[in-house]
């Protein structure tokens, strides 16, 4: 079903008001009140439109710290960012254009010059400020993970989470209260990226996917930095900036754009067997996700929960997608990526304007040092998984994403993450590649902003209290009172204070260490097969030739030929012999005669790894339906499976040669959401023709309407048709699905879905139903299919 917006206190509320702020009604002329007047006045018009939602942000300001928002302490929900935003955002309808320092501008398209036709003159405050203002308005773009999309919403603990026999409450795992205390709504903002492409790079490319939630937590902002993959390329961080080197574009022609097929990566890739386990994953629909909300996302490295009593035990974070995992296919993505390059950003953005908001349930693995010792891998390894057969996976709150940013630059583009931003509960493991990202991050974070001070910027700034000796550098925004700015000191007795354990301070786990400094890798990391074939087995035939045809097309762009040998001799020969010939056959390499000697010979496999087998299919909330429709459409074939596929929660549009209205047989009209110009079949999950004589007849004469079909046949989409409708499909000629005029009644197979008299019209609407809510239909063999 769409979600109702009919919480109040969704943060949704605040947008409107925030647009009627900003009206007539405001004064227009300054008076001598200071800004936290001013501030505290527009607090208490919005409390009126927003039930009082504004208390907290003015009693902010009363504490003398206007824009830093100490008074939350104690008080956050998941309202509490949001608030705290509400102090800086500007809204400018209904007032005047001024400069920036205020002065109110008469002419913003002329120049000042010396006569009509003469130089423009440098007295031109106006235009050198503009002009200036524009110069500067880009900041470095990330150095990976540059393209990506983020939204605000909020986390909660469950009430009672289900942590097997062994614990009974979180507290007994952890002190943070962002994790245990089901009363807490706290609110975050996640970003979710592509790492290899740059800024503008389409977003459907083949790449890992960045899952980055910041938590504005009351003890300060919890930084969870994962992706949607479990395991990383390589086990150490000094590998990085190699790693990097070999994907991103080749340095002298800097192509190929946000894509891995080229020959330095394979190279890399090839001389490296560290990277396999990953790779499997990378050539697979992993890489491919359909949303943003519908992927898992993963914290990657062990991590460690602290109790009270400075106890820890390891954990392994996993976010799981209310929507389901779900994948695109690759001849999907590419053409995606030039129809609509924006595809996840915009999917993300519209599905929470229409008022869904994406979940994703948080789960732990716990297990502790005596267990990590058992298992036949390291738990320090990023390029491992603790499979969920030896530790499974304990739900314990969820993530709710409902509400889109003002302002993409002030709030994605600078929204700075920190794997090292830690709240007190929650701590390292000795992973090297975690070790290295705690530095890598707040460093990296100098070169985007060019200070120190990126802290303070509104989205990155802690809803928690922030005291310390920090007062200076470029763009400093507080204004810290005091004479004194080190400790120890007596002059401002001593303050702030340091705070002991039991007072909230940080204590880092107090980890036993031993053994000599050494630059070396721990023998239990040098394993790199076993996983990679529980990878492989795992995989349903359909997902094992997706893994083959991409290996087919990445390393059919590596024009050196011994890279390629190195890939199947080397890597994918010692993960399963049959995968390493098919790979073999398609890229000109002789296949191997013998398994590889590291090939393991295990037969172990785990549903959960596969996103076929892993599906709920119950749901089609959120899907995207095209209806094909002309004039002469029957309107109850397109009304009635509309409001079914609407009831069940699906976005429905009506795509039509040419936008306008579209009237049906009996003289009703449909209103056209997209044209064939303006929208294509990649950009949709299923699609549905009604029947209707005229309407179907001047389908058939559009190749747009074929090639839709025949498009989404190929892609393994759900097809319906009603009537007439059904001539559609059969012009099209579907493999393996037999012509709907041979048979009787509904008919639904391969996902194809058929009332070829158009009168069991509940029955065919459930068949639909069904059939989107498997996603792809991957029995279907559509090599013939033309599209
Ligand atoms: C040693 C290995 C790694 C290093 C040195 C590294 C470094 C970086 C750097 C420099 C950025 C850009 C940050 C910015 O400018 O804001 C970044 C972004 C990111 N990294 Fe890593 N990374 C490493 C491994 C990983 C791993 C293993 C993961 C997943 C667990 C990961 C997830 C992310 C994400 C999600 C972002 C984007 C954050 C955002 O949305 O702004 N990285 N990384």
């Amino acid at each position: 079903m769409p979600v109702d917006d009919s919480n109040p206190d969704d943060g949704r509320g605040d947008q409107q008001s925030r647009a009627t702020d900003g009206g007539s009604d405001e004064p227009d002329v300054i008076d001598e009140r200071s800004d936290d007047e001013a501030t505290n006045d527009e607090a208490e018009q919005r409390e009126v439109a927003d039930g009082g939602a504004a208390d907290e942000s003015r009693s902010d300001s009363e504490s003398g710290r206007a824009g830093t928002s100490d008074a939350h302490e104690g008080e956050t929900d998941e309202n509490s960012k949001q608030e705290q935003l509400e102090e800086v955002r500007e809204n400018a309808e209904g007032e005047q254009l001024t400069t920036d320092h205020g002065v109110k501008v008469s002419d913003t398209d002329n120049s000042l010059k010396a006569s009509e036709r003469g130089p423009t003159i440098m007295e031109d405050f106006h235009f050198r400020e503009k002009m200036t203002q524009f110069d500067h308005e880009s900041i470095p773009e990330r150095v990976v993970h540059a393209r990506g999309s983020g939204v605000h919403g909020y986390f909660q603990p469950y009430e009672d989470p289900d942590l097997g026999d062994e614990y009974d409450d979180l507290e007994e795992l952890t002190k943070a209260k962002v994790l245990t205390d089901p009363d807490q709504k706290t609110p975050v903002f996640t970003r979710f990226s592509t790492v290899v492409g740059s800024r503008g790079s389409a977003d459907t490319v083949r790449d890992v996917r960045g899952f980055a939630t910041k938590f504005y937590t009351e003890e300060g902002n919890w930084d969870l930095v994962g992706n949607n993959i479990p395991v990383f390329f390589i086990q150490d961080a000094m590998e990085f900036p190699d790693l990097v080197h070999a994907i991103k574009p080749e340095p002298d022609d800097a192509t190929p754009q946000a894509s891995a097929a080229h020959d330095t990566f394979w190279d890399f890739a090839s001389l490296k067997p560290e990277i396999t386990h990953m790779i499997m994953w990378v050539l697979s629909g992993r890489a491919l996700p359909r949303a943003y909300r519908m992927m898992q996302g993963f914290g990657v490295h062990t991590f460690r929960l602290v109790n009270e009593e400075g106890d820890a035990k390891f954990v392994k974070f996993h976010w799981t997608p209310k929507y389901d995992t779900s994948q695109l296919v690759w001849d999907e993505t590419q053409k995606i990526a030039g129809k609509n390059p924006d595809f996840n950003r915009m999917d993300l953005y519209d599905v929470i304007e229409e008022g869904y908001e994406p979940e994703f349930e948080l789960g732990v693995q716990i297990f502790d040092e005596d267990e990590a010792e058992e298992f036949d891998f390291d738990v320090l390894d990023p390029t491992k998984i603790v499979p969920e057969s030896e530790v499974p996976v304990q739900p314990i709150g969820k993530m709710v994403l409902n509400e889109t940013p003002d302002n993409f630059f002030a709030e994605v583009e600078q929204v700075a993450f920190h794997p090292g931003n830690v709240v007190p509960g929650i701590d390292f493991s000795n992973d090297p590649l975690l070790q290295g990202r705690l530095f890598s991050y707040q460093d990296t974070q100098l070169n985007r902003f060019g200070s120190a001070n990126w802290d303070e910027i509104p989205i990155n700034r802690p809803i928690a209290e922030r005291h310390n000796n920090q007062r200076a550098g470029f763009m400093r925004q507080e204004i810290n009172e005091g004479k004194a700015s080190y400790k120890p000191n007596s002059i401002g007795d001593d303050q702030p204070e340091e705070a002991p354990e039991g007072e909230g301070g940080y204590e880092h786990y107090a980890e036993k260490i031993s053994g000599e400094k050494i630059r070396n890798r721990s023998e239990s990391f040098m394993e790199h097969f076993d996983q990679a074939r529980l990878f492989w087995n795992s995989m349903t035939e359909p997902e094992k030739q997706n893994i083959v045809d991409a290996a087919h097309f990445e390393l059919g762009k590596v024009d050196r030929m011994e890279i390629r040998e190195r890939m199947v001799y080397d890597l994918f020969n010692n993960v399963d012999h049959e995968f390493a010939k098919r790979v073999a056959e398609g890229i000109g390499v002789e296949p191997p005669e013998e398994p590889g000697d590291q090939m393991p010979t295990h037969g172990r496999e785990d549903s959960r790894l596969s996103i076929e087998q892993r599906r709920d299919a119950d749901s089609i909330e959120t899907r995207k339906i095209a209806v094909l429709v002309d004039d002469g459409y029957d309107s109850d074939h397109l009304e009635t499976i509309r409001s079914t596929l609407q009831d069940e929660g699906a976005r429905v549009k009506i795509v039509s040669k040419l936008l306008g209205d579209r009237e049906a047989e009996n003289g009703s009209t449909v209103e056209a959401d997209k044209s064939h110009v303006t929208t294509e079949s990649v950009l949709f999950d299923a699609v549905y023709v009604p029947g209707g004589e005229d309407s179907v007849d001047a389908l058939l004469e559009q190749g747009e309407a074929k090639h839709f079909v025949a498009e989404m046949f190929k892609h393994k989409k759900p097809i319906a048709a009603a009537g007439k409708g059904t001539e559609l499909l059969e012009a099209v000629e579907l493999t393996g699905v037999d012509a709907a005029s041979d048979r009787e009644g509904v008919v639904s197979e391969q996902g194809v879905v058929m009332d070829p008299n158009g009168e069991d019209l509940e029955s065919f609407a459930e068949e639909f139903v069904d059939a989107i809510a498997q996603h792809r239909h991957w029995e279907r063999e559509p090599t013939e299919v033309a599209a």
